[in-house]
């Protein structure tokens, strides 16, 4: 069967099309007009672990280039600089694909006039301002930080070890199947939690997550230019391995992207 002919594909892009109907019907039954409480924007972590510093943001350091120069430079990069990133470049490139700017306790989801909802605001867009996602980064090549498996704290703006055992690199290769994000000195892996934007938005997240993570991966390519990081976006993957390696059980929290990072090559080529 042609994919334009297969069934289950048309029921689900009919149940997620943005009708009155549906609109109404997914924001109507959400857990939100249900009186169920709000799930919180950052998943839970054992606080006992002792958390990685990154530099504050008013202290880091990006190159004075122009917003067009960015844009206009912006470039999938698939070989990087045999060259570690620093912390500095680490910082800014986390700060500015999920970091807090503030947290509102009665904030406003301006499209349902809702003025109940705890909100955060962060340098990227997204729906409802709930930000259904969690950062995992895998440091191959980072100054100052050991080599392993993080997640990213963005209420304090630190890391938090995971994983720092011998044959994660290993695994985590082995889950990016072929694909560039084997080569990078810093791989980034986000998680939805859908549950974040379904809460209010019922059936109408699973749309609205795949929208917002467009926005977090075009901000990481362009923060990159401001610090001569190369990025490549990476949308082919073995989930159910990350899904394992995360310790996620890949429905309220899977992953969703992925990029690779590490300094920019003097001469890009495609590998
Ligand atoms: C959703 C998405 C998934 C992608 N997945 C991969 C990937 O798995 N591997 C890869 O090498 N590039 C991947 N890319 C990068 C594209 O190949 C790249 O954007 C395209 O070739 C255009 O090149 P440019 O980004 O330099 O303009 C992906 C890009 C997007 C937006």
């Amino acid at each position: 069967m042609s994919l334009d002919q297969d069934s289950k594909l048309l029921e689900f892009i009919q149940a997620i099309r943005l009708t009155p109907e549906n609109l109404r019907n997914s924001t109507r039954n959400s857990d939100h007009r249900k009186g169920l409480p709000q799930p919180s924007y950052e998943k839970k972590f054992d606080d006992s672990i002792k958390l990685v510093d990154l530099p504050s943001v008013n202290s880091i350091k990006v190159n004075e280039i122009s917003l067009k120069e960015a844009i206009l430079n912006r470039r999938s990069i698939r070989n990087f600089k045999d060259k570690p990133i620093s912390k500095n470049d680490l910082s800014w490139l986390l700060y500015a694909t999920q970091g807090i700017q503030s947290i509102h306790e009665k904030g406003t989801i301006w499209v349902t006039r809702n003025n109940d909802c705890r909100v955060t605001l962060r340098p990227v867009a997204s729906g409802g301002s709930l930000h259904p996602f969690e950062t995992y980064i895998h440091i191959r090549n980072c100054e100052d930080i050991e080599k392993g498996l993080y997640r990213y704290i963005a209420s304090k703006h630190k890391l938090l070890p995971l994983d720092l055992s011998e044959d994660i690199e290993e695994r985590i290769t082995k889950a990016c199947l072929a694909n560039v994000g084997r080569r990078s000195q810093v791989l980034f892996i986000w998680t939805a939690v859908p549950y974040r934007t379904g809460w209010h938005y019922g059936e109408l997240a699973y749309k609205a997550v795949y929208w917002d993570i467009g926005h977090v991966s075009q901000n990481l390519y362009l923060a990159a230019e401001g610090v001569d990081c190369g990025v490549c976006a990476i949308g082919y993957y073995d989930e159910d391995m990350l899904d394992e390696i995360l310790d996620i059980d890949g429905k309220t929290e899977f992953v969703i992207f992925m990029s690779a990072v590490g300094k920019k090559p003097d001469k890009i080529i495609d590998p």
